[in-house]
């Protein structure tokens, strides 16, 4: 598939709503940044379990990315666990950490067979040991993969982020490596969990919440936003199209008169 031309086999289905021929490939987003809400929701409506919920929520992931993957987008930075779900009942962050340690190997073969990179934003060193040495194994077998880099957010939040960030530069400053007056942008941005990573160009919100929920918070400062009420384990490829095609039309101004 020559670069700048959209994948119609694998957007055969097109739901009427959507005309394939107005999206352009070159005005795509190159990291998108998802909150993926509204699992818990769907199992509901169902009657299954807030686990089954979110193994359909792994599903949607991967339609996901396998889409992104066709579409040409480089970078997706999903949000899988907050540093507020530890709220959460215990079985419920019991289910989820053990789904986070399996899913990594039963998702390598897509993972290989699209060339997504696997790379964490979060606290993970204060995850589960298991859980942490599946994300190592999973962040070394597919390393060498170019196409799209899938930074799963997991034990993340945006301020515990930002703090850590201050913590780093305030003992080089005690170390007499930088002086306070010396702090720039840059370096807060080279201590975050996205160093080196281009900021969001788009944000997908599932589920009809208004809110960011501590995600990103200094990464989305001109990122443009996308809610659905969608839940999450509903949401399809041709969701991510719906998205890009809102995407397109905004006029990003960066402060400045466009
Ligand atoms: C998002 O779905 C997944 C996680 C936060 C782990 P939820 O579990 O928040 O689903 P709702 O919001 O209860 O529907
Ligand atoms: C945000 O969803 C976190 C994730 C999707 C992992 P929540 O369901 O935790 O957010 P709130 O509590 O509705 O703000
Ligand atoms: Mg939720």
């Amino acid at each position: 598939m020559p670069k700048g031309t959209i994948d119609t086999g694998y957007f055969s289905e097109l739901p009427e709503d959507i005309n394939i021929a107005n999206l352009n490939p070159e005005l795509f987003p190159k990291h998108i940044a998802v909150i993926m809400d509204g699992n818990g929701r769907w199992a509901k409506a169902r009657d299954v379990s807030r686990t089954q919920g979110h193994k359909a929520g792994v599903k949607s992931l991967q339609e996901f990315i396998t889409a992104c993957v066709k579409l040409g987008i480089a970078h997706v930075s999903a949000y899988a666990f907050s540093t507020e779900n530890w709220s959460r009942p215990k079985l419920e962050v019991k289910a989820l950490m053990t789904m986070f340690a399996a899913e990594i190997e039963k998702q390598m073969p897509l993972l290989m067979e699209n060339g997504v990179r696997l790379h964490f934003l979060g606290a993970i060193d204060k995850l589960p040991e298991n859980v942490q040495e599946s994300f190592a194994r999973g962040i070394e077998q597919t390393a060498h993969n170019t196409k799209l880099t899938l930074h799963l957010a997991v034990n993340y939040g945006g301020r515990q982020e930002i703090s850590h960030a201050v913590t780093r530069l305030a003992r080089k400053v005690s170390l007499g490596e930088l002086k306070p007056e010396e702090i720039t942008l840059e370096h807060i941005e080279s201590e975050l969990d996205t160093a080196d990573i281009p900021d969001p160009d788009l944000l997908i919100r599932t589920s009809g919440e208004m809110r960011i929920s501590n995600f990103l918070l200094w990464q989305l400062a001109y990122t443009e936003f996308y809610m659905t009420d969608v839940l999450w384990p509903d949401f399809t490829r041709y969701d991510l199209l719906r998205a890009l095609l809102s995407y397109q039309k905004r006029e990003r101004r960066f402060g400045g008169l466009g």
